[in-house]
């Protein structure tokens, strides 16, 4: 029996068992096994649901990136480590070997150090999807600073508000990106954003488009030139098993994004771990994980998961639609991917595209189908089965969040029998529990209920960066000696897991996190938006997307209603960014309000997803006449 490779259902079910029984001992082995370590641990675990802490490995000392690269050289020092595979067909994809990564990194690093980068740094990642974002953020965990990236689809404010709260001492951004047939100007958007952060002394600047840009004397450098003249060699920092690796942000219910710190050697050993079980990962194979850099799945799916196990990891900087809809399966042919993992958006949007897109390309080498981010509905699984995997590549639906690090429940592929829209059962060390609103475990099978975990597992977040117990609130407050995820989630008759979706604020729109607090706090400042209430509404290809309810100060008449609206998004696109845009606004005098002066976000939830055959009772609101008024004048 193998802890680290399971290869059948069999072997699923003992393993779980004995991760279960002795959490420590089975992590420990695979620690050992698996893993270069510069010190061996003192202990496996520690852990306080009331502080709350967790140690995992403390004492140990390592670098991930010796064991990302480094101890890869010596037997796949040729192998292509990233193939990156750009937004232009007609560019040339780069196959970087692990040797190449290797100096690549190195050199990335020195750079870092020559501009005064240190262990525990804060280095701030702006940038679209190319080779160096994922050079940058291992460059900073080869010296210890901590990677802080940001989704180059943030706006300037909402990059300035993630820089700010992590005191980003450095960014490393690019002139441009381009995205489909477009150039974005990332640069343009970094001197925005950085009027509001003092923290920052440093932008190195990659050239990706050769656009014209205006660099900030003093500031701001192009990266090029001093990689050209740094040292192809770099010693890693050495570091403590719990020294933070980066911070991620994350949408929470209400107020700033929530920096969610990982810290080392559980990340990297729970993220290989999973990676290579969830997509059983096998030497020849080239995997490809669609999403970006800028999301939880990219750190631990795109970089150090495939990395650790010296994987072949694709990185692609365009898009599904451009120059075709065909794109993901041409690159699927031409690179002979074995596994392809991508979000439910993605595939609702090409399941809506002419099936020629698909018919025209080879996809006999795939062997093992992935989705994320939001609950696959059942019409998006079959297409997804039929025409992509031909019904032979079985479909792993991964339930996880920024916050745990890596995949928690999902099928493992030629073992778990798949059933459309469930995630399945628990990776080994993962307790799942359901429970009820007054904090009881609902126990057996056929029934639903909030999802928690009731153990520790390797790669759970440790903090919130810089608010400690606003991480014990939202994580550790709602339910005792668990960890609350925020998701309710039903059990079936045989134990599977189905997530059926949110139970708080955040909404989840194309599989980004959307809290409905901050969108409503970007509409708010509109001179004349007096309330307005986010809620979320099903989508088809979307999932979900955004119905904003808002009320004027003074009587829309004498304003263009639609101008209002452009200004609303535009507004949310400045503070947010276009991802969080809503799709329908709706002007009304009054929303549904209890006594005590909180808004009926159900009652809008439902009016707005035209699902209004059981608004229960209104009659205690503090205004049930504007109910009726609101249903009148939806937007359908
Ligand atoms: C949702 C993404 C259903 C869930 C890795 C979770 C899912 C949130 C699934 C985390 C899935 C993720 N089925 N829902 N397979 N995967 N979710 O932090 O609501 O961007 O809490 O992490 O996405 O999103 P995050």
């Amino acid at each position: 029996m193998s802890n680290y490779h399971i290869k059948h259902l069999e072997e699923y079910f003992q393993v779980y068992r004995k991760s279960v029984r002795n959490p420590e001992s089975y992590w420990e082995e695979i620690a050992e096994e698996h893993f270069m370590w510069h010190k061996r641990w003192d202990n496996v675990l520690s852990y306080d649901f009331d502080k709350p802490e967790f140690k995992w490995f403390e004492g140990a000392k390592l670098n991930i990136t010796e064991n990302c690269i480094d101890r890869h050289l010596r037997t796949r020092g040729d192998k292509t480590a990233i193939l990156f595979e750009p937004n232009n067909p007609d560019e040339e994809a780069l196959h970087i070997s692990y040797n190449e990564l290797h100096e690549r990194v190195a050199k990335m690093a020195n750079v870092l150090k020559s501009q005064g980068i240190k262990k525990g740094d804060r280095v701030c990642i702006y940038l679209p999807m190319i080779p160096e974002l994922a050079v940058s953020v291992l460059a900073c965990a080869r010296i210890g600073a901590i990677h802080s990236v940001v989704f180059a689809g943030f706006s300037s404010s909402a990059l300035a508000t993630r820089i700010n709260d992590s005191d980003c001492k450095l960014v490393i951004t690019s002139d441009g990106s381009f995205r489909g047939s477009k150039t974005i100007d990332l640069k343009g958007i970094v001197d925005e954003g950085l009027k509001k952060c003092e923290s920052v002394e440093t932008v190195l600047v990659v050239n990706r488009i050769n656009a014209e840009i205006d660099m900030k004397e003093g500031r701001d450098q192009w990266l090029q030139p001093l990689l050209e003249k740094a040292e192809t060699t770099c010693a890693p920092e050495i570091m403590d098993a719990e020294d933070p690796l980066f911070i991620l942000y994350t949408s929470g219910s209400t107020g700033t994004p929530k920096g969610m710190v990982h810290t080392t050697a559980g990340y990297m050993v729970y993220s290989a771990f999973t990676f290579k079980n969830v997509f059983q990962y096998r030497e020849d194979d080239v995997y490809w994980c669609t999403a970006d850099i800028g999301w939880i799945t990219g750190h631990s799916y795109i970089v150090y998961g495939p990395l650790a196990n010296g994987a072949t990891t694709v990185m692609f900087e365009g898009v599904p639609s451009y120059p075709d809809y065909g794109r993901f399966w041409e690159i699927v042919e031409k690179h002979k991917v074995t596994q392809f993992y991508t979000a439910p958006t993605a595939i609702r949007a090409l399941a809506k595209e002419n099936l020629e897109h698909v018919e025209k390309y080879d996809l006999t080498s795939l062997k093992v189908l992935g989705t994320v981010g939001e609950p696959i509905n059942e019409e998006a699984w079959h297409w997804y089965d039929e025409n992509i995997g031909k019904k032979k590549s079985p479909i792993v639906d991964t339930w996880w969040q920024t916050e745990t690090g890596g995949i928690m429940i999902s099928p493992i592929p030629y073992s778990t029998p798949a059933i459309p829209t469930f995630a399945t059962l628990p990776l080994p060390g993962i307790q799942p529990a359901l429970m009820d609103e007054e904090g009881n475990e609902i126990k057996g099978n056929q029934v639903d209920g909030r999802l928690c975990i009731k153990f520790p597992w390797p790669s759970m977040a440790r903090t919130i960066w810089g608010n400690h117990q606003r991480y014990k609130e939202t994580y550790f407050s709602a339910f005792k000696n668990m960890y609350f995820t925020g998701d309710g989630a039903l059990r079936d008759s045989v134990g599977y897991y189905r997530i059926t979706g949110r139970v708080d604020d955040v909404v989840i729109v194309s599989g980004h996190n959307l809290g409905t607090a901050p969108i409503e706090d970007a509409i708010n400042e509109h001179p004349a938006v007096a309330e307005s209430a986010i809620v979320g509404y099903p989508h088809e290809v979307k999932g979900n997307a955004l119905y904003g309810y808002v009320i004027l100060k003074e009587t829309g008449e004498s304003r263009n209603q639609d101008n209002l609206r452009k200004e609303i998004n535009q507004l949310i696109s400045d503070r947010i960014g276009p991802i969080a845009k809503l799709d329908k606004i709706q002007f009304t005098n009054g929303l549904p309000k209890t006594r005590s002066g909180k808004i009926m976000r159900r009652i809008l939830r439902k009016i707005a997803s035209n699902d209004t055959s059981n608004l229960g009772d209104t009659s205690t609101l503090l205004n049930p006449e504007i109910v009726q008024e609101v249903m009148d004048n939806v937007i359908k």
